[in-house]
């Protein structure tokens, strides 16, 4: 892109924040905390009080207009969602409050049912916390040994040590996608090609790459990958996790309750189909319609023209 095309194309966004048109210490304000947390656009915020205001209602359950149109967007979310990340089907895309739980859900599901000890779990010393501790728990309960890939001299993910780490003990490399730290790209679709080859599964944290770059879930080949919506212009309080259908049809639910259940009897219930068996109780309907809204923002500026803005953005920087 050329200097002015970016300019316009930042001016015109900037005008789409209604949080940006005040003065915080007396200067405009200039937000670059994005990876901690984004504004949100006008679109969003009106399909988020669009709901609350038009359609409130419960999903899945209610026999009445409002609540038809309620699962219509919540469920038509889902399918933006599944789009954007290009799932091979929307039964892939589960709901969750954020990325914390997504990771927190796999752990406890898939993790708690297929690891044991002396299983090897790889990590990065890059991982947010919330790509760590809950590994730490689970290597507590199960005796799985962790093993961490370093960084290169550059500050960079140490692909020749994760090749010398990874063996038939590993049952699962989970991996950040873009670092919240260091800002670096990860080779993930290389990570899990070898990962694969040694028969273990793939995490992807995508927390940070998806609000900012084209992501293909079936070129990338992970088994798992998780966001948060609050990072890509959505609300807080809604994320998702994307399985891999065969996978996520063996997993255990991680939460039990309403939403979750095919019949219940007072001595077992039977689980609904996916995605719903692991998005038990009253959902984050509003918030889910918001982040529907958040995508299609996105991609109507078009994921590869962010990408290629930012791209040129840091290289004023150096
Ligand atoms: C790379 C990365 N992973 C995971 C998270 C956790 O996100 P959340 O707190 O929304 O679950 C963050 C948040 O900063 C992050 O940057």
């Amino acid at each position: 892109m050329t200097l002015i095309q970016e300019k316009t194309l930042a001016s015109k966004v900037r005008g789409d924040f209604p949080i940006l048109t005040q003065k915080v210490n007396g200067k405009p304000l200039i937000y670059l905390d994005n990876a901690a947390t984004s504004q949100k656009p006008l679109a969003v915020l009106n399909a988020w009080r669009d709901y609350y205001e038009q359609y409130n209602a419960n999903v899945h359950r209610g026999a009445h207009t409002l609540s038809a149109k309620a699962t219509d967007a919540y469920e038509g979310a889902r399918d933006k969602v599944a789009a954007f990340i290009n799932a091979a089907s929307r039964q892939e895309i589960v709901y969750t409050r954020n990325a914390t739980e997504a990771i927190n859900l796999v752990a406890y599901s898939w993790g708690l049912s297929n690891l044991q000890a002396g299983d090897e779990i790889i990590l990065s010393v890059m991982e947010h916390h919330s790509n760590l501790v809950p590994w730490q728990m689970i290597a507590q309960k199960t005796g799985v040994v962790l093993k961490f890939v370093e960084l290169t001299d550059t500050n960079e993910f140490d692909l020749e040590q994760f090749k010398t780490l990874v063996s038939h003990k590993t049952k699962l490399v989970s991996i950040v996608h873009v670092s919240n730290t260091l800002g670096c790209i990860n080779p993930v679709k290389e990570i899990c090609d070898i990962a694969h080859s040694f028969g273990a599964k793939v995490l992807i944290d995508a927390c940070q790459s998806v609000p900012h770059m084209i992501i293909d879930v079936q070129a990338m080949d992970c088994d798992w990958l998780v966001a948060s919506g609050h990072k890509m212009c959505a609300p807080t309080g809604i994320g998702f996790l994307y399985g891999k259908l065969d996978l996520l049809r063996e997993m255990p639910p991680f939460f039990g309750g309403g939403e979750m259940i095919a019949d219940v009897f007072l001595e077992y219930s039977t689980y609904a189909d996916l995605p719903h068996k692991f998005e038990a109780g009253t959902p984050a309907i509003g918030e889910a319609i918001a982040l529907g809204a958040a995508i299609d923002y996105l991609s109507n500026i078009g994921m590869a023209q962010i990408h290629a803005c930012e791209a040129d953005l840091t290289a004023y920087l150096f």
